[in-house]
């Protein structure tokens, strides 16, 4: 939900800018801007639309300076348009300033600046304008940027930048802020991947902080206005991973990165000869106080997690799923004993931050899983397992979800085994499968028919999809990630579920997608069968040897030979294909659905 970027160094800022917001477009697309200090006062240029918008309008009045922010923004106040994009400036142009978050305390702080005009429907312009009445009382840019921070309630990641000095302030509460530093230059950003190209040495920024960047360095303050120093880390990412590496899309890029992600994931995180996951933190026996597992996320990670839960149901430890946003709400009763595993990519998913803030003091252990290594749900969660998968970008998440399931799977073993000891057989079998999954992606991405599938129903006028145990997961995930980039309507059930009300809308022009996981799958057979007798084609995602479903299949969408804890992941890449193609068929903007964001940092 919105990117921000600034930059101070040598040379000129725009060029820099302008490959930052591209990097982390993302994250919103409807309108972007940039706002440069060029020595006699500031240079700002927003428009509404995608960057390329921003770019043509660079192109006729190219902002000057070396030090600069800029914006890349999804709405939450006021339509997108060009006076509602960011930087937002003050009434003399002193000041101009970018956020990500939302300002809950903005009505009140704009009814206090009645005097001032302000020219947006934004939260965030009340920012500048306090800033502005804080420099007409005498402070210094420094001063006026924290006294206006200190006046905040809400979420914000926040940089500003001043005609009078070449530092640029940030500071952040709630929203990501990652400081970049590079040999002689540094800059701030929502993500790394705006920066990665100049510099891999980054400071995650804490809530509260304020930092300074100018040409010559960088101070950052607590929340009490005390110095800190901040840990500099060096993220193993490369700049080709956040491009699109030739292919036409970041989704299709990520799907066809899975095995290399899913090699990631596995790598030393098991013991075939001794039949255990080794999760590098977690010893054997750091979870024999669990007697129940909640796992919390957000729709894919959500998905991801409903998988686990049958994965932990089968070996017989209680787990259960919650949407991050109700756990908040409607809180369960918790422990002690009780693991919070909060599922989440990105790892700033507000809901799910709100899930854990939820239990603190309650005495249950939380634990993330997430992608981004330094992400707000890390410090919030007093564990974390990385799921490893390297940069997501496209939207539609893809890889992360392999990822996320294969992680899971290794906890679910570690659990299992420390409350209560898995035989080593079930156990070797399952690892041996994990470590043949990454080739069984690719063969799958090999061979699929998914392109075909895809073409033969795109004018049906909706598309189901059903599965049981892991395979309910791979079904919702199925039918979320078909609406989400095809704008068509997808639904997903469990089969058991189908005879209790959805059977009504099964037509000939209702393609169902029945994922099977295992090939003596009876009752799936007989849920294919009923919507066969209603007339709806049906495309059978199912491993090798499952003839009986293939006979009843107009298609088939075959997946190798596995495990079937294993064998969902496989019938998700089949059903990534067949979204992917049936959006990329419609020309749909695949990495940018509308009205979405990848990360969903407000509630
Ligand atoms: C779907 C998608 C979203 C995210 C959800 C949670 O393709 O990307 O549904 O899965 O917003 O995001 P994370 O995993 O970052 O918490």
């Amino acid at each position: 939900m919105c990117g921000i970027t600034a930059r101070v160094g040598p040379g000129e800022a725009v060029p820099e800018l302008l490959s930052g917001l591209e990097n982390l477009e993302y994250r919103g697309y409807d309108s972007a801007g940039i706002a440069t200090r060029n020595g006699r006062g500031i240079d700002l240029v927003k428009r509404e639309g995608e960057i390329d918008e921003l770019r043509g309008a660079i192109e006729k009045r190219p902002p000057q300076g070396s030090v600069g922010v800029g914006h890349t923004r999804w709405s939450t106040h006021g339509p997108p348009s060009d006076a509602n994009a960011h930087p937002h400036a003050d009434c003399t142009g002193q000041v101009a300033v970018v956020h990500n978050g939302i300002i809950d305390n903005h009505e009140r702080l704009r009814a206090e600046l009645d005097s001032h005009e302000f020219t947006s429907e934004t939260d965030t312009e009340v920012v500048p304008h306090l800033i502005e009445e804080y420099l007409s009382d005498g402070d210094s840019p420094g001063e006026a940027f924290r006294r206006a921070i200190d006046r905040l309630s809400g979420s914000y990641a926040i940089a500003a930048v001043f005609d009078s000095t070449d530092t640029v302030f940030g500071s952040r509460n709630g929203s990501p802020l990652v400081l970049g530093r590079a040999s002689d230059r540094y800059y701030l950003a929502s993500d790394v991947p705006a920066f990665l190209e100049y510099t891999d040495e980054v400071v995650y920024l804490e809530d509260g902080d304020v930092v300074a960047l100018s040409p010559d360095g960088y101070t950052i303050t607590d929340a009490g206005g005390k110095q800190v120093d901040r840990e500099i880390e060096t993220v193993d990412w490369e700049p080709a991973d956040v491009g699109k590496g030739g292919y036409d899309h970041y989704m299709l890029k990520e799907i066809h990165e899975q095995p290399a992600a899913l090699r990631q994931t596995i790598r030393g995180r098991t013991d075939l000869l001794a039949g255990r996951a080794e999760l590098e933190e977690f010893p054997p026996e750091s979870f024999s106080d669990v007697d129940v597992v909640h796992l919390v996320a957000m729709g894919t990670s959500y998905h991801a997690a409903l998988y686990a839960q049958s994965l932990f149901a089968s070996r017989g430890v209680a787990a259960q799923t919650f949407l991050s946003g109700e756990y908040a709400t409607n809180p369960p009763s918790v422990d002690e004993e009780t693991l919070v595993v909060a599922v989440s990519q990105s790892g700033e998913t507000a809901d799910t931050l709100a899930a854990i803030r939820s239990i603190h003091g309650t005495g249950a252990r939380t634990l993330a899983v997430t992608n981004v290594v330094g992400s707000t749900l890390t410090r919030e969660c007093e564990d974390t397992i990385y799921i490893r998968a390297g940069p997501e970008i496209g939207v539609a998440a893809t890889k992360s979800f392999s990822s996320q399931v294969a992680t899971l799977s290794l906890l679910c073993e570690r659990v299992s085994q420390d409350t209560d000891g898995a035989t080593p057989t079930a156990t070797s079998e399952l690892f041996e499968s994990l470590a043949a999954l990454p080739d069984h992606v690719q063969q799958v991405l090999d061979e699929s028919d998914a392109e075909t599938v895809a073409s033969t129903y795109r004018n049906s006028d909706s598309y189901f999809f059903i599965g049981r145990g892991v395979g309910h997961a791979v079904a919702l995930e199925g039918a979320l990630k078909f609406k989400e980039i095809t704008y068509d309507h997808a639904e997903g059930f469990s089969a058991a579920e189908l005879k209790h009300g959805p059977l009504a809308l099964v037509t000939e022009s209702t393609p169902v997608f029945a994922i099977s996981v295992d090939p003596e799958d009876t009752k799936t057979l007989h849920n294919v069968k009923e919507v066969r007798a209603r007339g709806a084609p049906v495309v059978a995602v199912a491993p090798e040897g499952s003839t009986n479903l293939a006979a009843y299949a107009d298609h088939l969408l075959e997946l190798p030979k596995t495990h079937p804890d294993v064998a969902g992941i496989l019938a998700n890449v089949q059903l990534q294909l067949v979204s992917y193609h049936a959006a990329d068929q419609l020309s749909r903007p695949i990495d940018k659905p509308r009205n979405l964001a990848k990360s969903v940092t407000v509630e």
